[in-house]
C-alpha cells in the first residue's frame, strides 16, 4: 500500500528509480507478530491515553522536529518513519516540519489508522507515502536512500536483537552522510519484564494491586490484548538493548550514538532512552 505521491518526488530529484509500489503481501510479517500487533490496533489509543505515555512520546515528537531543521540546512528533507504505526510522529513531523515523509509499517490495520489521522492535513499527497514492510526482512524497497533522518519510537525493542542490528544497519544506509537515526526504546531492565508488565498475565497482578503501579495502572486496565498475548510466543523475541548493545550497534552501521533523553519508566529499574546516530 502506498499513500501519497513521494516516490514522485523523489523521482523528481534522480534520486534513483522510485521502487515503492504495492509493498503489500509481500510485506507483511509472517510470524505470530503479525497476528498481535493486529490485534493491538484496535485498543492502542487508550494504551496511549495516559499522561506518562503522552509524555513519552512528546519528547520523541519534539526531538525528531527539532532534528530536522538541524540535519536538513535548508536542504528540502526526507524522513523515515520506521514502525509509524498509527502516525503519532509522522504527524508531528508533518506539522512541524516541511519534510516529506516516508512511513512504513508493518501492520496494514495501523496504517490504516494512519492514514485516518493525517487526512486532516493540508499537504499529506504531496508530503506523506505509507507503506506496508516488514522492517526484518530483505530487501527494504523504499523511494531512494537518500534520507535526513529515520525515526523508530519505541519499536525496536519488539525485535530479536540480531533484527535490530539489521534494521539499524539498514537504516543507516538509507541516510545522507550528516543524517540521523533516532530511536526510542526500553533500557535497563530485560524486555520480558517489561512486556508482562504491561501486557501479559502479570498485568492482572497489578490491576491487583493499583497503588504499586499508580498512573499505569489505567493503561494496563485499557489493553485487552493482556491475555492474548500469552499466546504469541513469537512476541518473545523481544529485547531491550543495553546501552553498550545499542552503541555497538550504531558503531557497525557506521554512526556516531548518544544518549540525547533518558527517563523512568515501569517497572524500576526500566529506563526510556531517545537515542541519536549520526552517519559520517
Ligand atoms: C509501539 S508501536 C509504535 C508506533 C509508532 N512508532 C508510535 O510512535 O506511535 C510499534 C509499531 O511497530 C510496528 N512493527 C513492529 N514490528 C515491525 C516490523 N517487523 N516491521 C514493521 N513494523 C513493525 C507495529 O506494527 C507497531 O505499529
Amino acid at each position: 500500500m502506498v499513500i501519497g505521491n513521494v516516490e514522485g518526488l523523489f523521482e523528481a530529484r534522480g534520486i534513483g528509480k522510485p521502487v515503492i509500489h504495492d509493498l503489500t503481501l509481500e510485506g507483511i510479517p509472517k510470524d505470530e507478530r503479525a497476528l498481535f500487533w493486529t490485534s493491538y490496533v484496535p485498543t492502542y489509543h487508550r494504551t496511549l491515553g495516559t499522561t506518562t505515555t503522552q509524555d513519552l512520546w512528546r519528547r520523541f515528537q519534539d526531538v525528531a522536529v527539532r532534528s530536522i531543521p538541524r540535519v536538513s540546512d535548508g536542504q528540502p528533507s526526507y524522513a523515515l518513519d520506521m514502525g509509524c504505526g498509527d502516525g503519532r510522529i509522522t504527524e508531528a513531523l508533518l506539522a512541524g516540519t516541511k519534510a516529506h515523509i516516508v512511513a512504513v509499517d508493518g501492520t496494514r490495520a495501523f496504517l490504516d489508522r494512519a492514514q485516518e489521522r493525517l487526512s486532516e492535513h493540508r499537504d499529506v499527497r504531496s508530503r506523506v507515502a505509507l507503506c506496508q514492510m516488514d522492517l526484518t526482512q530483505d530487501p527494504w524497497q523504499l523511494p531512494g536512500d537518500s534520507f535526513s533522518m529515520a525515526t523508530a519510537n519505541f519499536v525496536i525493542q519488539y525485535l530479536s536483537r540480531g533484527e535490530q542490528e539489521y534494521v539499524i544497519n539498514r537504516a543507516a544506509q538509507a541516510l545522507n552522510i550528516g543524517g540521523e537515526l533516532l530511536l526510542s526504546t526500553f533500557t535497563g531492565v530485560p524486555f520480558k519484564k517489561v512486556v508482562p508488565f504491561i501486557m501479559m498475565g502479570d498485568a492482572v497482578r497489578a490491576l491487583r494491586h493499583p497503588s504499586r503501579f499508580k498512573g499505569i495502572a489505567d493503561t494496563i486496565r485499557n489493553i485487552p490484548v493482556t491475555k492474548r498475548f500469552d499466546q504469541f510466543a513469537e512476541a518473545g523475541l523481544g529485547h531491550n538493548s543495553t546501552l553498550d548493545e545499542l552503541d555497538m550497534m550504531h558503531t557497525k552501521a557506521g554512526l556516531t550514538f548518544e544518549v540525547v533523553d533518558e527517563f523512568k519508566v515501569w517497572p524500576k529499574g526500566t529506563y526510556g532512552v531517545i537515542t541519536r546516530g549520526k552517519k559520517f
